[in-house]
């Protein structure tokens, strides 16, 4: 049984009229407990394959089974509930809710499962990135280094199958970037956590078992398997 199985996902988005195709054909399978991660030139489509993977977002063609559960033909209420279930996700750019503290944030995935004891378990998280002095702040109060760690937190929150990390250390120091990434990889081995990393950082993608590289929206490697199918030609960055 796979984690996540990709087939020959395609997206396509329409904006002043006219379409842009950003992802051409992706395919890839992941196993439980893989480490994974997507390299690339920005605007490659990294961010986007992350969200189709993690049914954020809608493919214009292809599918996504995630858990065996196949994505595409869900309810966009469905497929929240899948992700609630199974998935955790740190946003490049954080998406912290602005009205909540960090605490609140943290716990929202908690209380939406119905879990009990939602705040000592927030409040634990962010102890373990190493904010859990800072939970009755806001996320304008925070850098955006304490974002990003506060939004760790809530993404392990609810014991994530799946765990999609979009630049995760992208705004960090060397010191916090190395706490936040062992974080990743501790959560992993524990739990049996399925990683999968979006990354500029090519050390940090090295520490992955399994490396795919995307330009102009189509696979051109992956450690993990041949890419039968040629790439399409893309335009230099
Ligand atoms: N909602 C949208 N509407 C139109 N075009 C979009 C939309 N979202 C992304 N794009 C375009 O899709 C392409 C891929 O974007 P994406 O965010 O996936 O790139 P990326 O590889 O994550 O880049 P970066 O490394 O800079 O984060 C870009 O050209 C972008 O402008
Ligand atoms: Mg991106």
């Amino acid at each position: 049984m796979s984690i996540l199985h990709v087939e020959n996902l395609t997206k396509t988005y329409r904006s002043g009229g006219r379409d842009l195709t950003v992802l051409h054909g992706v395919n890839f399978t992941l196993e439980p407990g893989d480490t994974f991660s997507i390299v690339g030139p920005s605007g490659s489509g990294k961010t986007t394959l992350l969200g189709l993977c993690a049914g954020l977002d809608r493919a214009s063609s292809g599918s996504v089974y995630l858990n065996d559960i196949r994505l595409d033909t869900l309810s966009e209420d469905q497929r929240a509930a899948v992700r609630n279930e199974h998935v955790g996700f740190i946003f490049q750019n954080f998406q912290l809710l602005p009205t909540l503290t960090a605490l609140e944030n943290v716990m929202v995935p908690l209380e939406l499962r119905g879990e009990r004891g939602a705040q000592k378990a927030a409040q634990a998280l962010l102890d373990r990135v190493g904010l859990g002095q800072r939970g009755h702040h806001y996320p304008t109060q925070l850098s955006g280094g304490e974002q990003q760690r506060v939004s760790l937190a809530r993404a392990f929150a609810n014991r994530p199958k799946l765990l999609f990390a979009d630049e995760p250390t992208g705004n960090l120091d060397a010191d916090t970037s190395d706490t936040v990434v062992d974080l990743l990889f501790e959560l992993n081995r524990e739990a049996g956590t399925t990683l999968v990393l979006v990354t500029h950082d090519l050390e940090l993608a090295a520490r992955t078992q399994r490396v795919i590289r995307i330009r102009g929206g189509a696979v051109v490697s992956d450690s993990g398997q041949p890419v039968s199918t040629p790439a399409p030609t893309v335009l230099p960055d």
